[in-house]
């Protein structure tokens, strides 16, 4: 998607995750000179085939799969250190050289071993409330980012600040753990202590993110900004209070790196060819037992941080007209076409209703999704191996129906159609997107 007028372009989650985000912006890195991320933490799982190799990328962006491109962590993003360090020497021992390829922002905040303590400790209290976190401290680490009391790897400069900041950090997360009933307690040596550990690793890798990616557009460059979660899950436009605690939407990425956001100039949307969720909240195409069984088969879906069972659904074009209308998107990238391969009917929501009545929008309460019904059209599975098809016209004629009404209903074109986890695997699409071929 990258051509002489686009040089800026994110690359969003339109449904609740786990989209295929990962492999979309490995693909796209060919092109592009920096990728970075701009929101979330170790909460991500992002997947990328190369070859016969298999990486799952929790913090780094993932275009560091392409050898030369610089990755970065946007001030946006809240870094686990430990699993950062873990994460880079992973790479490491898979002959991956992160040399000079990795910056952090100064302004991206620490997630300390008390965010994952309360993070346990809310969601054992919360009773039918439970979100169903991945338990990486990712909400009150950005909780503690809002209420000003966060550690920056900026901080880490200052022995005496980062000393202060942890102490008042570890005393508040006591309190609450022991109001919550809880037995564990975090001590405050053992935290800096394992701050000594990673400080100089952190440190050797700083930066001004928004300051590289100002430079790198201005000298010609190109650039990804990678999302994490999807758009379903973002704080603000998500099912709340069941999302995650940051801006998942393109809206997000220009602050989460410092830029401006007219320097953006497309947001692709990535969706599989049906839907998935992790964790709780409601999913008005879910699908239940045996058939939810098969798709989770067929779609390999246990999540890539927890390795938790993933909730199956039919494609929802509410979702997805809702995270066009709130991201901006230009373009949809279809994934995972071939795990549909072998059914024999294909469901897709085309909109919603509500106690008998048409619904308009988006609903903004998680009760009222819950009740929603979805209005489904049903399409004829094609019941043919898709995974070598390379071109649109070597897809099988009811695959393209199906995903010409996807495209219709989304009101966003495809540029991408994805039918196999490795790179060659994606078939490309003209400007326009499918209303652009036969
Ligand atoms: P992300 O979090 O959005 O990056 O997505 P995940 O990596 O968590 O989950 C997507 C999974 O689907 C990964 O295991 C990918 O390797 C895999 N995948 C991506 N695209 C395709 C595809 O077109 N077909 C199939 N079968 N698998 C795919
Ligand atoms: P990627 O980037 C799918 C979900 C969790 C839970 C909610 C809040 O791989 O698409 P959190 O730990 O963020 O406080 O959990 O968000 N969640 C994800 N679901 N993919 C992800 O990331 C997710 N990151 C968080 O399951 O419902
Ligand atoms: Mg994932």
């Amino acid at each position: 998607m990258f051509s002489d007028s686009v040089r800026c372009l994110v690359v969003v989650g339109a449904q609740w995750g786990d989209e295929g985000k990962g492999k979309l912006v490995d693909v796209l890195a060919e092109q592009a000179t920096i990728v970075a991320r701009y929101q979330g933490g170790a909460n991500a799982g992002h997947t990328v085939r190369v070859g016969e190799d298999e990486f799952v990328l929790h913090l780094i962006p993932s275009g560091i799969l392409y050898p030369t491109r610089r990755c970065l962590l946007g001030n946006g993003v809240v870094i686990d250190p430990w699993t950062l360090v873990e994460e880079m020497e992973g790479l490491r021992v898979r002959g991956i050289d992160l040399e000079g390829r990795l910056g952090l922002s100064r302004r991206a905040h620490l997630v300390l071993p008390y965010h994952r303590a309360l993070d346990a400790a809310h969601e054992n209290s919360a009773g039918t409330e439970k979100i169903g976190t991945t338990g990486r401290g990712i909400g009150p680490a950005y909780r503690d980012k809002v209420a000003r009391c966060g550690l920056r790897i900026g901080d880490l400069r200052d022995a005496g600040r980062t000393r202060e900041i942890v102490e008042r950090g570890v005393a508040a997360a006591n309190a609450v753990l022991e109001r919550l009933s809880t037995d564990e307690r975090v001590d405050t040596d053992a935290v800096l202590d394992a701050i000594e550990d990673v400080r100089g690793t952190l440190l050797g890798l700083a930066t001004d993110t928004g300051e590289e990616l100002r430079a790198g557009l201005a000298s010609g460059g190109r650039v990804l900004l990678e999302g994490a979660q999807g758009s379903l899950l973002d704080i603000d436009h998500g099912t709340y209070p069941f999302v995650t605690s940051s801006t998942t939407t393109a809206g997000g990425a220009a602050a989460g790196v410092g830029i401006g956001p007219t320097l953006i100039d497309e947001v692709l949307g990535v969706v599989k060819a049906y839907t998935t969720r992790v964790g709780n909240g409601p999913l008005p195409t879910e699908l239940d037992g045996e058939a939810a069984e098969r798709l989770r088969h067929l779609g390999a879906e246990f999540g890539a941080t927890t390795g938790r069972p993933r909730r199956p659904g039919w494609f929802d074009a509410s979702v997805v007209r809702h995270a066009s209308g709130v991201n901006g998107l230009t373009a949809l990238a279809v994934t995972k076409l071939d795990v549909l391969d072998t059914l024999d009917e294909i469901l897709l929501a085309t909109g919603y209703e509500l106690d008998g009545e048409p619904v308009r929008g988006f609903p903004d309460s998680a009760a009222d999704l819950e009740r929603v019904s979805p209005v489904f059209e049903v399409h004829p599975g094609w019941r043919t191996e898709t995974e070598d098809c390379r071109e649109w016209e070597d897809l099988p004629e009811r695959a393209r129906s199906y995903l010409r009404a996807l495209e219709r209903w989304s009101e966003v074109p495809v540029r991408y159609v994805s039918v196999g986890a490795a790179r060659r695997e994606t078939i490309r699409l003209p400007a326009g997107g499918i209303a652009r071929t036969s």
